[in-house]
């Protein structure tokens, strides 16, 4: 060969060994879990087969003696008799829509462990209905009232009276023009100023919802780079479009999506190098569970969930995300849908001091109707392109901007700049710090094994003791009256209207159902149980059951169940 030949192969060996290198640094800026590794994740779900267990069994999924299974039965006994006669008329009109609404199987089969929920649905018949909301209450058809912990998944932030006001003052507003489409009603006008003002970017479009909301920004961010690939971090929910749910949960895999390690160096790397990388998604939520996803109940397996907030880290990672998107000409997007307008009155972007590029809102800045929001700098906004005019990037929808949308906007914006409301986030972080702590003190003084995380106003609960029932809880909370949604004591959302009488009675009742269901036995504790053999012995199971239905015709079993295992964490 002559020198013109070695030339050229050492040239392609450079080439193929910097491209295995830019490959290998995605695979080292992957969570470890089984959510950082969405392929993984989808064999895994495919694989998971459906077994669960009788009323024998469900009682001592711990190996726990009979003494404790027969006090187990009997508190839950005790309580699926009080559901029975205290939610019967919401369960009965539950109960005749149930087989033909998809969304509510689907929920009521995912409110606990998958091999435990069949003997649950059995019992705790509890109702999909409310009939009022007032104050920081819910009342169902039966006329019980709760503590409202669910915040309607985030979008009541100051209450639901503050949002009846909006819809029924923003309807008169836009009462003369009432269901037009197409042309805007004048108050859109001011809603665009007081968003730019509010997020700090040069344009705005309005959406139906948050999940199109990301997918606009994103598209956007696409067209506008040229490069196809958008970042994720692991565990974050963007929406259920495909590309932002690249795992579990949607029946194509994603293939312009990179799922990394958030809070990590490794990812930064990955960002600087790759060439394909259009956009960053940053869901601040994560914060307060990096790469974990939403911590709903029917994933505690055991007591390993975890959660805590460190602002100061959190806006630092922020500061070195927005660095590196700045120098790499990615498009930094904060989805707000979730935080937007709950942690500050300017959003993430003012609570941890970073500025993004797009920023998406929705939920509550609709004022209680449903809505998306993108803003975003002028260049990245734009859906055409000067030099080519049949170089687009569409996007339309029929509701979007509609009249009574921008009306509830409208007077929630106003509100959000009138005295009572910026009374509010003064000492916001503060009223909620203390709270938690009064709360984690009271639990621990009572040596009951439960304990809570929070990001301000949006809450978690965490088991120190290892057991399999801690989704129990939700249903001695419940009993208490306090109002969870599906995912359970994964996620408590607080609206700013709780005073501090509201709180104390709200802790009251957590400290009662917890004693309570440590008297009924849930967290017996027996020798050798920990977090490593619940998990070994749930393994077991699986292989068993999967053993057993490899043998067996493949139509017997329902292998349905993939829900439950949805964040495994490896760590
Ligand atoms: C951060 C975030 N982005 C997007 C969405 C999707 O919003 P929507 O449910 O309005 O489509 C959600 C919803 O929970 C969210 O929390």
């Amino acid at each position: 060969m002559n020198n013109l030949g070695y030339l050229a192969g050492a040239i392609l060996l450079a080439l193929l060994a910097q491209k295995a290198w830019i490959r290998l640094q995605l695979s080292r800026a992957k969570h470890r879990s089984l959510t950082g590794h969405s392929k993984m994740a989808r064999r895994f779900a495919g694989w998971v087969p459906f077994y669960e267990y009788d009323e024998t069994r469900f009682f001592k999924a711990d190996a726990a003696p009979q003494r404790i299974a027969t006090q187990r039965r009997e508190g839950f006994m005790r309580l699926a008799a009080l559901f029975e006669q205290r939610f019967r008329k919401t369960a009965a009109l539950t109960g005749e829509i149930f087989a033909e609404v998809s969304d509510l199987q689907f929920t009521s089969r995912y409110r606990v462990p998958f091999q435990f929920s069949r003997v649950v649905r059995d019992h705790f018949k509890a109702g999909a209905f409310l009939e009022s909301s007032a104050g920081v209450h819910v009342t169902d058809l039966d006329g019980n009232r709760f503590y409202d912990l669910t915040g309607s998944y985030g979008v009541n932030v100051f209450g639901y009276d503050f949002y009846k006001e909006c819809i029924a003052r923003g309807s008169e507003r836009v009462r003369d023009l009432g269901p037009v489409l197409g042309a805007y009603h004048p108050v859109t006008a001011t809603n665009v100023k007081r968003l730019l003002e509010i997020s700090g970017l040069d344009e705005i479009s309005f959406h139906m919802s948050g999940t199109e909301a990301v997918m606009q920004a994103v598209q956007l961010a696409r067209y506008h780079t040229r490069r196809t690939h958008l970042v994720r971090f692991c565990g974050a929910y963007h929406g259920w479009w495909g590309d932002v749910q690249p795992g579990v949960g949607n029946p194509l895999p994603a293939r312009h999506t990179y799922t990394l390690e958030d809070m990590d160096d490794a990812a930064l790397k990955v960002l600087r190098n790759r060439k394909d990388i259009a956009c960053v998604l940053v869901n601040p939520l994560q914060a307060l569970h990096p790469n974990i996803a939403a911590p709903g109940d029917s994933t505690l397996v055991d007591s390993g969930r975890s959660a805590h907030f460190d602002r100061a880290a959190y806006s630092a990672w922020l500061a070195q995300l927005r660095a590196v998107c700045t120098e790499r000409g990615i498009v930094l997007i904060f989805d707000e849908v979730f935080v937007g307008f709950r942690l500050a009155p300017g959003g993430a972007q003012e609570y941890f001091g970073v500025r993004a590029d797009m920023v998406t809102y929705g939920k509550t800045l609709g004022g209680g109707l449903p809505v998306g929001v993108v803003c975003g700098r002028a260049d990245l906004m734009r859906r055409f392109r000067e030099d080519r005019p049949a170089d687009i990037c569409f996007a339309r929808g029929t509701f979007n901007s509609h009249p009574y949308v921008m009306g509830a906007m409208h007077e929630f914006l106003q509100q959000l700049d009138s005295e009572p409301v910026r009374a509010i986030y003064r000492d916001l972080d503060q009223v909620w710090d203390r709270r938690a702590a009064e709360l984690n003190q009271r639990l621990s003084a009572a040596q009951l094994p439960v304990h809570v995380s929070h990001l301000s106003s949006i809450w978690t609960l965490t088991y120190s003791l290892p057991s399999r029932y801690n989704w129990m809880f939700q249903f001695y909370l419940r009993a208490a009256g306090l109002a969870l949604s599906w995912v359970g004591t994964g996620r408590l959302i607080f609206s700013l209207n709780y005073s501090d009488a509201d709180f104390e009675a709200v802790a009251d009742r957590v400290l009662s159902a917890a004693a309570q269901m440590a008297r009924d036995g849930w967290w017996w504790q027996g020798v050798g149980l920990t977090n490593k053999s619940i998990k070994r012995r749930v393994l077991r199971e699986l292989l068993r059951a999967r053993l057993g239905q490899s043998r067996l015709p493949q139509a017997r079993w329902d292998t349905s169940s993939i829900g439950s295992i949805n964040s495994p964490r490896s760590r």
